[in-house]
């Protein structure tokens, strides 16, 4: 009996080890390719599924891909179903023109899961939820719910360009270790992440119309806040932001607070916003150790606790500030390190203007902001911004 035991043991190991059809890197396009494929329960390897000739996609048999599983291409593919896949390293659906569902029944992990370029797809079902992961991906797709999403940490969190995606509601994540982009999607998006209270890289919200980040502490990189429909947001939480932080365009807003904010560790941008009554918004930063600069139709401005700034400091309103008293406060090189420049109503020229630095050479000159890398590709956009806004003014 004991023998019989484990002379079975032995042969079912055998069989599933020795079955060469499960185990190495395929790119499977036929019929025949994915029959063979489909019988593995466990596969070591990865498996490309490209331009193959099938409507319905069921890989019912396999349980665990050991390497990742991409499937593009598929023209003519409408649904994906994979009952029974319990673990996988990435999962990448991109260009699959006829796909409109995608069912993961047994999903418990994954390394990354990318669906881009799938302009039908609407149905996203992760029965088991999406476990902690480090890249989830939803680009250029129709997808109009998403998933489950019950992740509590991410490494990047990437949803852009969805257009039929009205709500990004994720109550559970509280960690975003790399970056979080939320950009383009439905127009009326409303962006919910209650418990989210770190980032660790860049953190960028583009085209929502309701923006609610509650919990938000810090953030490692750039907070980018562009192009935006709310009227209004507070980060109240928020402490530090290591690298730059910019609101631009973003052409409804009248109001916003960072209640909380004492440090930027790069630039601070705010321009062509023009409904923003008063630039109020800032009343705890103590220090910016890159440039200041604000432009746009506000009456007033305040950073009540402002002590220093590295770099140089731009203020122009084509409204009712006052720039004498505003010299008085900021203008000394004890706060300003750089160029200080304010520009009112009355002002032709920057009348006000004056040299911090020793050199006379423009304030927005490169500063090292963090480590190189960062620094550099911020101050290139912070360039290009400023220029666009000048034209604006
Ligand atoms: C998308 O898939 C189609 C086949 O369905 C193919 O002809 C086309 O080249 C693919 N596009 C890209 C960008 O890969
Ligand atoms: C996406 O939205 C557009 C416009 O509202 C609609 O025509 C289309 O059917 C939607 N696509 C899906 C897959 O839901
Ligand atoms: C996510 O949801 C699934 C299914 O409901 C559950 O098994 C899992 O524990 C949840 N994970 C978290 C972190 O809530
Ligand atoms: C969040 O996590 C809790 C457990 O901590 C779980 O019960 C709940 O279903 C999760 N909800 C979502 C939407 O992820
Ligand atoms: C968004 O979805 C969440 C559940 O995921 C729900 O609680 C919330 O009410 C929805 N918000 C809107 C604006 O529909
Ligand atoms: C923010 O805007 C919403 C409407 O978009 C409004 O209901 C709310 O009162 C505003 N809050 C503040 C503090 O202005
Ligand atoms: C600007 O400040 C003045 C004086 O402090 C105040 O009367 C006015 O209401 C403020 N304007 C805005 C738009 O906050
Ligand atoms: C962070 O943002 C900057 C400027 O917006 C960008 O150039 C850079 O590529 C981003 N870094 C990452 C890791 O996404
Ligand atoms: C400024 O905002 C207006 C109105 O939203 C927009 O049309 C214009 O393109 C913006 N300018 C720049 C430089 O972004």
């Amino acid at each position: 009996m004991k023998i019989h035991c484990a002379l079975f043991l032995a042969l079912a190991s055998a069989l599933v080890v020795a079955d060469d059809n499960c185990q190495k890197d395929v790119t499977v396009n036929s019929q025949e390719d994915l029959n063979q494929v489909s019988g593995c329960k466990s596969y070591s390897g990865s498996i490309t599924i490209d331009g193959a000739p099938v409507a319905n996609l069921n890989l019912a048999g396999v349980q665990q891909i050991s390497g990742d599983l991409t499937i593009q291409n598929n023209g003519g593919l409408t649904s994906v179903v994979l009952p029974n896949l319990q673990s996988v390293g990435k999962l990448t659906l991109f260009n699959n023109t006829a796909l409109t569902a995608i069912t993961m029944g047994s999903l418990k992990s994954l390394d990354a899961f990318v669906c881009q370029n799938n302009p039908r797809v609407n149905t996203l079902t992760f029965t088991r939820g999406v476990p902690n992961l480090e890249t989830f991906q939803i680009i250029d797709s129709s997808v109009a719910t998403l998933p489950l999403l019950n992740f509590t940490s991410i490494t990047n969190l990437e949803l852009y360009g969805n257009r039929n995606l009205t709500n990004i509601t994720l109550n559970n994540l509280s960690q975003v270790n790399g970056y979080i982009s939320i950009v383009n999607n439905n127009r009326e998006v409303t962006v919910s992440l209650p418990q989210l209270s770190s980032v660790g890289q860049n953190c960028t919200f583009a085209n929502v119309q309701e923006l609610s980040v509650p919990s938000l502490q810090k953030v490692k990189s750039n907070l980018n806040i562009n192009d935006n429909q709310f009227k209004n947001f507070t980060m109240d939480k928020l402490e530090s932001v290591a690298s730059s932080v910019s609101i631009i365009n973003n052409a409804n807003l009248e109001a916003f607070s960072f209640a909380a904010l004492t440090e930027i560790g790069g630039n601070l941008l705010v321009v062509n916003n023009t409904e923003i009554g008063a630039l109020d918004g800032f009343p705890s930063l103590k220090a910016v150790d890159g440039s200041i600069d604000v432009r746009g139709t506000f009456a007033n401005v305040s950073f009540d606790d402002l002590q220093d700034v590295k770099g140089g400091f731009n203020i122009m309103s084509t409204k009712g500030i006052d720039c004498s008293k505003l010299t008085g406060d900021y203008g000394s090189s004890s706060v300003t390190g750089g160029t200080w420049n304010c520009k009112d109503k009355s002002s032709t020229s920057d009348v006000t203007s004056t040299d911090n630095t020793e050199s006379t050479s423009a304030a927005l000159a490169l500063r090292p902001i963090g480590d190189g890398r960062v620094g550099a590709l911020t101050l290139g956009g912070f360039t290009l911004a400023l220029f666009a806004a000048q034209q604006l003014l």
